[in-house]
């Protein structure tokens, strides 16, 4: 989420994925969609324990085609509050807890991770068990300290028997990526670059289990909120939902209290009637504050795994920030924010128009994260967001394009599609099925170098990014970098740019762009399969030597490229040493 300016998600490492084993096109593609779904599928794995046999809705909608993103959160949405958090030991018993659990309902799906202890989610068919579990869950016995007596859907499992046989422990799921030197080495024995940046995005994309994690501490908050406003919800946004999240990524959260005022009161055209008494306050502004001070101050004060809250209420999206303990998500959360919630509808909607649109956006950001194009700390950086607005206006600049403009979307818009927002059009259409899209067959390798190109050589003195028309169009100021809002048109998402981290950026992609034309980089050197393979392709892009040497561009041209390819996994195994003593 964005303080004034600027934002970051933090990077994170660990666990293996699987491996792409496939070849042709036609393979890819059908992988790219399976990359694709992920997001927004339940898929099970094998440690999410399906134990009712009911199918679940999710499973059976596949074949509608893709969901808009308001059907997919109002579903998530519903699932979390039929889930619980419970905090368990650290060799758990998964059979005896789940048969304990049971006892107050059929549990869908439950999986442990690991998170400063063991944690399992567990998602019960119906919302009654939940309040049964509930109902029958202890108060804690703590003798040295007193407790706020707040009782959540946050649980913690307790054992007082001695005799039990001690147990081998839990499968976790990762909630963290792989380290980049891992990434590297998983990507250097794919067989093609199209296959490395799928294999990428696989790695790095949110998993089943971590989105679900994500709705539930939503809906953990939201029974916080709700002590003042019960009709509330909280939503999450952002890279959470729009299909463009990494697995160690902020949780932006929108605490919707529209649904408040949304009730019609029944009015009669004459007579007597009554209304609420409310408090006024001099702005719009202002009620968010006040309203974001009192729930962050509750959440502060009673929310169980809630720490380290700071409030940052004079941002111009003001919001409060806080670290959930046991799902280990930063977490920012704002109100009324139905801007940021439309730009994210577009974004997911972006991305499930082909399934490159994703991989691409993925690939770039890993690539803009491994040289410190972008960075968790607030500054004077590319922000996620606006790389990914620069990918999407790059895939709108293809002959054909490969996306549609957001003017073309508007035209496509039916009456219930119609979005005003504080004098903002946000409207575009929200049925899939509406949107032609033109016969582009470009593959991902050349998608990637091409973007390289596009933005080495891009006019950004002169020029403005526009997704709104799919074309650049004069500055209208004088800042390095001018990306238009898509939706509050007058504003420039990437204000915060300075002049020499746009000089980095375009460096980069030319540095970039040179590398994957060299014969030694474009292929596999013969080590495809083996342990320890040679960096290639998109490994080589990623390799962090890379930062370092942006400076000498010129120079580096002069040199062959065998001897810059030596050079660069020498420092490679360097930093492996470096890292392992
Ligand atoms: P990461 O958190 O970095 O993974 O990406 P993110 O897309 O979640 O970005 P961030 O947390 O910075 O912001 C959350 C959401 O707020 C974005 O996805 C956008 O929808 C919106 N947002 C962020 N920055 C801007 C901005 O400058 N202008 C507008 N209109 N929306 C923004
Ligand atoms: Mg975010």
């Amino acid at each position: 989420m964005r303080i004034s300016v600027s934002f970051g998600a933090a990077m994170a490492s660990s666990i293996a994925v699987c491996r792409l084993h496939m070849t042709g096109r036609g393979n890819l593609i059908k992988y790219l969609k399976q990359v694709n779904t992920l997001v927004k599928r339940n898929v099970g794995t094998n440690a999410v324990a399906t134990i009712s046999e009911t199918p679940r809705k999710e499973e059976t909608d596949e074949k509608d085609g893709p969901q808009s993103l308001n059907s997919l959160l109002a579903k998530r949405q519903e699932q979390a509050e039929r889930s619980v958090l419970v905090s368990c030991l650290s060799k758990t018993n998964e059979k005896k807890f789940t048969k304990y659990l049971s006892k107050h309902g059929d549990i869908n799906t439950c999986f442990f991770y690991e998170s400063y202890g063991v944690y399992a989610v567990v998602e019960y068919a119906n919302r009654e068990s939940v309040a049964s579990l509930m109902e029958n869950a202890a108060f804690p016995s703590v003798s040295h300290e007193s407790v706020v007596p707040f009782k959540s859907r946050l649980l913690s499992l307790r054992n007082i028997s001695t005799s039990d046989p001690p147990d081998k422990g839990q499968l976790c799921q990762p909630q963290t990526t792989i380290p980049i030197n891992e990434l590297i080495q998983r990507l250097s024995r794919e067989e093609s670059i199209d296959q490395q940046v799928a294999s990428l995005t696989k790695a790095y994309q949110l998993t089943e289990e971590n989105i679900r994690l994500r709705f539930l501490v939503c809906s953990l908050l939201k029974d916080i909120a709700a002590a003042y406003f019960p009709e509330c919800s909280i939503k999450p946004f952002g890279s959470s939902v729009n299909g463009f999240g990494k697995l160690g990524c902020d949780l932006d959260m929108f605490l919707d209290l529209d649904s408040i005022s949304g009730i019609e009161a029944r009015m009669p055209k004459t007579g007597l009637y009554v209304e609420y008494q409310m408090k006024g306050a001099h702005s719009e502004r202002a009620v968010t504050q006040s309203i974001l001070s009192v729930i962050g101050e509750c959440v502060d004060q009673f929310g169980p795994g809630c720490v380290g809250m700071q409030k940052i209420l004079n941002a111009r999206c003001p919001l409060v920030r806080f670290a959930h303990q046991p799902s280990g998500f930063q977490c920012d959360l704002t109100a009324n924010n139905r801007v940021a919630m439309k730009s994210t509808e577009l974004l997911y909607l972006y991305g499930e128009l082909d399934p490159r649109v994703r991989c691409l956006v993925f690939t770039v950001r890993c690539w803009a994260r491994a040289h410190g194009i972008t960075s968790s700390i607030p500054g004077a950086w590319i922000t996620n967001f606006s790389l990914t607005v620069m990918v999407l206006f790059f895939l709108q600049k293809r002959t054909p394009p490969i996306i549609p403009t957001l003017d073309h979307l508007r035209d496509l818009a039916g009456p219930a599609d119609k979005s005003v927002i504080e004098g903002n059009d946000c409207t575009f259409v929200s049925d899939f099925s509406m949107i032609q899209l033109q016969s582009n067959t470009e593959t991902l390798e050349k998608l990637l170098s091409e973007f390289f190109e596009f933005y080495a050589t891009f006019a950004f003195s002169r020029m403005s990014i526009n997704i709104r028309k799919g074309r650049e169009q004069k500055k209208p100021e004088v800042s390095p970098l001018h990306i238009q809002n898509p939706f509050e048109n007058s504003l420039n998402v990437s204000k915060n740019v300075s002049a020499a981290q746009l000089d980095r950026f375009v460096a980069m992609c030319q540095e970039s762009s040179w590398l994957l034309q060299q014969s030694e980089t474009k292929s596999p050197s013969g080590t495809a399969g083996s342990s320890k393979a040679t960096p290639w392709g998109l490994a080589t892009l990623l390799l962090p030597s890379q930062v370092a040497g942006i400076k000498s561009r010129k120079k580096r041209r002069q040199e062959p490229a065998s001897e810059r390819i030596k050079s660069l996994l020498e420092s490679l195994k360097t930093n492996n040493k470096q890292k392992k003593s």
